[in-house]
């Protein structure tokens, strides 16, 4: 990706809109309108429901879950139509539906590298260290005969260190995003093991 993704933002959404979120049903019909890619809306459902996995085991309540939940299921919504104008679109489009601050920063900080906007809160944090790490370990059951069957975290590992394998993950994003949010890769990749939305 180019540096043509940088947001040159600092702010996202309005504080006043705080505690303020859309029903499923009508982040579920902006993904049946924006995202014709199957493969694309899976992979967002999967990261929604890692996030929303997270939120529910930290003991977090039904408006943060949910608000976890969206941040994931909407994080790549307008990769399909606008690539060249990949996060700017559905962040906008956030805004222009009055939506917490927060699903809208999350969204902003999900990859630092391309669109300058570092991850600051725990769940901006989770959707950076879940996006790929969700997409790999992914891509990895497919090519078991057993999916996620006996799957094991030094196996995804062993998958790491092959570049050849899913070459179009990013090893340095898995690394930077597991180190900012200070947890063990081995315990990030245990959680995506033991929570993935299965096909
Ligand atoms: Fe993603």
């Amino acid at each position: 990706m180019s540096n043509s993704y940088l947001l040159n933002r600092e702010n996202f959404g309005n504080p006043n809109n705080m505690g303020q979120l859309m029903e499923l049903s009508e982040a579920e019909e902006i993904l049946r309108n924006w995202v014709k890619n199957e493969k694309l809306v899976f992979h967002m459902q999967q990261v929604g429901h890692l996030m929303k996995s997270y939120a529910g085991n930290k003991g977090y309540d039904a408006y943060i879950q949910k608000l976890w939940y969206l941040s994931g299921l909407l994080h790549d919504a307008d990769w399909d139509q606008w690539p060249d104008d990949h996060c700017r679109k559905i962040i906008e489009e956030l805004e222009s539906r009055n939506q917490d601050p927060r699903i809208i920063r999350a969204i902003a900080s999900h990859g630092p590298r391309y669109f300058g906007v570092e991850p600051v809160s725990e769940m901006d944090k989770m959707l950076y260290a879940f996006d790929e790490l969700s997409g790999f370990v992914h891509a990895y059951s497919l090519m078991r005969p057993q999916g996620y069957d006996g799957m094991e975290v030094k196996g995804v590992k062993k998958r790491l260190k092959d570049k050849s394998f899913a070459a179009q993950v990013s090893r340095d994003d898995i690394a930077d995003a597991s180190e900012k949010a200070g947890l063990p890769i081995e315990d990030l990749i245990q959680f995506v093991i033991n929570n993935q939305l299965r096909m």
